[in-house]
């Protein structure tokens, strides 16, 4: 079958029909009928099973969270880590499940750096020193079990069955393992799933996964011990271990999910609820969106209110480079990050007419983009929702694989700062809060948003490293301010400035050329992007009309939203 056979076509919800839009005031109770955007049709099709199985949207989220991990193995899985955002309707509980990887307890802050104290990239993205213990099968399990109606079996039963019998080879896959293709061939287990007889598979072929399989059916059957216990986390640790790096049991069996309170701010008429600490995200939009409150955006030229949103972009992201680290760990000033009396006075200094450089903001003396890493957005039929972005960080992790577990290892070590003010893969830089300590969680991107307003919800995010937060920010503002659909979210063109470098990342079209003109006459560097980035997946419900819509970014090549079952 061909995958774009495998698109489940938006049907028309007869439910939508019986449920209706009424003239009434109060908004409506539930939308009746469910929504999910995910990268990946199967993924979409694993969480409208579930759901058709009298699953809720956490049980969905379980099903699409795995199946990912098999169909997308070079953006998620396993071997990684992710942020799940949820909202349980019937109480309006909300919380986000930190499923971040840890450092191992045998890290220090040093271990990336060489002999004369300079950082090597090498260690900390290509070696098994890369991988921070896995967060994701404990977060698979927390979900499930926290908060899912249906048995473990049941939401992983689609992941393991596209383990098993395999799914076709696309484009992106490919692109992925051409990139990553020398470090994989030192992987034996590794190669033997990816690169048969040693090279790229062919497209449109049948990539099966039988070890990653049976690792999952020993989580459907042992819970957490499937994984963090007994024969699969003894490869694993055999698997690092042989290879350099620094893994323990121990390690393995001290891994707790963190349930954390999510960040919350005020824009105009809407309640932003975002993903907090360990992820950077919450904090970054709560500065960022509390400085641009203070204008009328709308109501500005485009050039005037894309400069406000640069400037309001390299303050929020100075602050993360600045204070941001896992808060078990450090003290991070949040309530003054997010207050809106400090985004006041960091909007005093911003002028119209001229762009701050970067290096007179108080702070420490710094590309890829793209897909790696994976988002989904659900909404159920009673109004449950979940946004969850989970990663390996660089394309498929560190490219290496413990035999006989069909798991990837992540590099999410990069993550945190081998040394402060030396900037990561994302040319991001962090300081002392973010420095490698034992067990600590690596500051993170990933931002899970809900937007709730008069006009109904939306739950919305993407990969992308240092520019999730401000594709994020894009989606907000398209949708608070400009009223933007689901869909016009998505496609809307992007701009990036994350403080350090200095410049302003566009894609091509972002700016009309006067407005380019007039950023560049008020001091700012322009980078235009050739290459498109990002992936957002997009779930709305509209009171008005008590409809749902779900859209995929048209940048990611397989996207798939659906709406309705
Ligand atoms: O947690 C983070 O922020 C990064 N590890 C995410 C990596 C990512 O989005 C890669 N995708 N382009």
């Amino acid at each position: 079958m061909q995958l774009r056979d495998l698109r489940v076509v938006a049907l028309l919800a007869l439910l939508c029909l019986a449920v209706g839009a009424s003239a009434s005031e109060s908004p409506p109770k539930r939308p009746g009928q469910a929504a999910i955007a995910s990268p990946h049709p199967l993924a979409t099709r694993a969480g409208m099973e579930v759901l058709q199985a009298g699953g809720n949207a956490f049980d969905a989220a379980v099903a699409v969270s795995a199946a990912l991990a098999v169909v997308e193995p070079y953006g998620s899985g396993l071997g990684g880590g992710g942020f799940w955002l949820l909202h349980r309707a019937e109480d309006r509980y909300q919380v986000m499940v930190d499923g971040r990887e840890t450092a191992p307890g045998a890290a220090h802050r040093d271990m990336f750096l060489d002999d004369d104290g300079q950082p090597v990239p090498d260690l900390s993205r290509n070696s098994m020193l890369a991988a921070g213990i896995p967060g994701l099968p404990a977060g698979l399990v927390h979900l499930s079990s926290q908060y899912g109606r249906l048995p473990l079996g049941s939401a992983l039963a689609p992941a393991i069955r596209y383990a098993e019998e395999g799914f076709e080879v696309y484009p992106r896959l490919l692109m992925g393992l051409e990139f990553k293709r020398e470090q994989m061939l030192t992987s034996p287990a590794a190669a033997e799933v990816f690169l048969p007889g040693g090279e790229l598979p062919e497209l449109g072929s049948v990539l099966r996964q039988p070890d990653l399989a049976r690792t999952l059916r020993r989580i459907v059957e042992r819970g957490v011990e499937g994984f963090y216990a007994g024969p699969v986390a003894e490869a694993l640790v055999a698997a690092v271990q042989a290879g350099g790096g620094i893994w323990t049991l121990e390690d393995l069996a001290g891994y707790r999910i963190v349930e954390r309170e999510p960040v919350i701010m005020r824009y105009r008429d809407a309640r932003i609820v975002a993903a907090s600490l360990p992820s950077s995200g919450g904090v970054v939009l709560a500065t960022v969106l509390n400085i641009l409150d203070g204008y009328d955006l709308s109501s500005l030229s485009a050039e005037d209110a894309t400069h406000l949103v640069i400037e309001a972009m390299r303050r929020g992201y100075r602050d993360r480079a600045l204070y941001l680290g896992d808060p078990d760990f450090v003290d991070v000033p949040l309530e003054k990050l997010t207050h809106p009396l400090y985004a006041a006075g960091l909007r005093a200094g911003i002028r119209l007419d001229r762009a701050l450089p970067s290096e007179y903001l108080p702070g420490i003396g710094s590309e890829p983009e793209g897909t790696q890493t994976t988002h989904f957005s659900i909404i159920d039929a009673d109004g449950n929702r979940v946004g969850a972005t989970q990663t390996l960080n660089f394309w498929y992790g560190n490219g290496l694989m413990a035999a006989g577990t069909g798991v990837l290892l992540n590099n999410e070590m990069d993550d945190f700062s081998a040394k402060p003010g030396v900037p990561d893969g994302f040319q991001l830089v962090t300081a002392q809060a973010n420095m490698i300590e034992p067990h600590k969680r690596m500051l993170s991107s990933m931002t899970p948003t809900f937007i709730e307003s008069p006009r109904g919800v939306a739950v919305l995010g993407t990969p992308g490293g240092s520019r999730i937060i401000s594709m994020v920010l894009l989606g907000v503002l398209a949708r608070v301010d400009e009223g933007a659909s689901a869909r016009q979210m998505v496609e809307r063109r992007r701009f990036h400035h994350q403080y350090l470098p200095d410049r302003v990342v566009y894609e091509t079209g972002a700016f009309d050329e006067a407005t380019a003109e007039a950023l560049r006459a008020r001091g700012h560097v322009l980078a235009e992007t050739s290459r498109d980035y990002g992936n957002l997946q997009v779930v709305t419900w509209d009171h008005a009309d008590n409809r749902v819509q779900a859209a995929s970014d048209p940048r990611g090549d397989l996207g798939e939203a659906t709406e309705a079952y």
